[in-house]
């Protein structure tokens, strides 16, 4: 089966084509500090045999979290623990990658206000965003950069920018919540600026043997906002910093979406076309038939289940042919 062939971007070898994508754990206390619940989940899923592991929404900045429970890539402090986590993923046979993130106006907790491009809120419930001066872009741009050093100082295999779901970078992105009228709003080239410099200031620290994903939503599901053919755009201005783009899709407002089987597997698979770079396809996939039938295709090069591993961290072992893959010695006798 395709699912269980290995598969290669720069020098990360993975021993399959399954990820687990980013899943925030609400987990963390202030510190922002990985602790033994991270350690087993996280852990876990690569015992139950999944080719990459990303680890969840990890703030690059106190006020870049989403909530105070999130995990924390801004201070040394935090080194030990990733490192930690780095090491127990990979001696189980994954490998691994962080998504650093900056939540700007869907930051909800107390360690200071919440920044957005312009002062637009998320809905009517959420706080007011402070409006990012130029001196405060380049200051989380900079926060960017120590957050994919010590990323390196922790030994992940790749990193994961968050450009999704409504966060800082997707807030910069989308017409919707930037009306700013300097060099960092208006046109889809200024609104990508604050990415590119992102991406720019990373690969100055970030080894170029280790790939970079981005994580994108491909549409923001309302009128004037994103939709695919902006996004394409997008990925194109900023494709020779990336190896992958992660397709997800929503987020930036409270819009609805229909969702169901697959629904977002159009997305990665024009973004893979029209912008001639691997994805990873994501939503609502939870059987083997699906997987193979996207990466048979050649629809996705990899293929996520979020809610699928948090209910089953063995699906791996499960779905696959036992001639396929090495199942843990400890567990051999459940899996002839
Ligand atoms: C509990 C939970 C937490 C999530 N946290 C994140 C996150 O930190 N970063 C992210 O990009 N997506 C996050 N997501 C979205 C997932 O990565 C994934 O795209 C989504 O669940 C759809 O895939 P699924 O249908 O296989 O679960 C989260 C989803 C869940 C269920």
């Amino acid at each position: 089966m395709k699912a269980f062939e290995g598969y290669q971007v720069k020098n990360l070898v993975l021993k399959n084509k399954i990820v687990m994508p980013p899943m925030c754990m609400y987990s963390a206390d202030e510190t922002g500090q990985v602790n033994d619940f991270h350690l087993v989940h996280y852990t876990t899923r690569a015992v139950g045999g999944v080719g990459l592991v990303i680890v969840e929404s990890t703030g690059v900045a106190p006020n870049g979290r989403i909530s105070d429970q999130d995990l924390g890539i801004w201070s040394n402090e935090q080194l030990s623990g990733l490192q930690k986590l780095v090491q127990s993923v990979q001696k189980h046979g994954a490998k691994i990658a962080i998504q650093l993130n900056h939540a700007g106006r869907k930051y909800t907790g107390t360690a200071g206000t919440p920044v957005a491009p312009s002062p637009l809120k998320f809905d009517e419930n959420s706080l007011q965003p402070h409006e990012l001066s130029k001196d405060e872009i380049h200051a989380i741009v900079n926060s960017f950069r120590e957050a994919a050093k010590r990323a390196e100082q922790a030994g992940f295999d790749a990193i994961e920018i968050h450009g999704a779901h409504g966060y800082l970078v997707h807030q910069f992105l989308s017409p919707l919540s930037n009306v700013r009228e300097d060099e960092y709003g208006g046109s889809l080239e200024n609104r990508s600026r604050f990415l590119k410099e992102i991406l720019q200031a990373v690969t100055e620290v970030w080894p170029a043997e280790k790939p970079i994903l981005l994580r994108v939503s491909a549409s923001d599901y309302v009128e004037g906002g994103i939709n695919l053919e902006a996004m394409v755009q997008i990925i194109n201005q900023v494709k020779s910093d990336l190896s992958m783009v992660h397709v997800s899709s929503g987020g930036l407002t409270p819009a609805n979406i229909k969702a169901y089987p697959g629904y977002q597997l159009n997305f990665a698979q024009r973004i893979k076309e029209e912008c001639r770079i691997p994805t990873i396809a994501v939503g609502l996939i939870t059987e083997i038939n699906m997987i193979e039938e996207i990466l048979a295709n050649g629809r996705a090069d990899l293929v996520a289940l979020g809610r699928e591993l948090l209910r089953n961290p063995y699906f791996v072992l499960r779905a696959a042919n036992k001639e396929q893959i090495v199942v843990p010695t400890q567990y051999a006798r459940a899996f002839h």
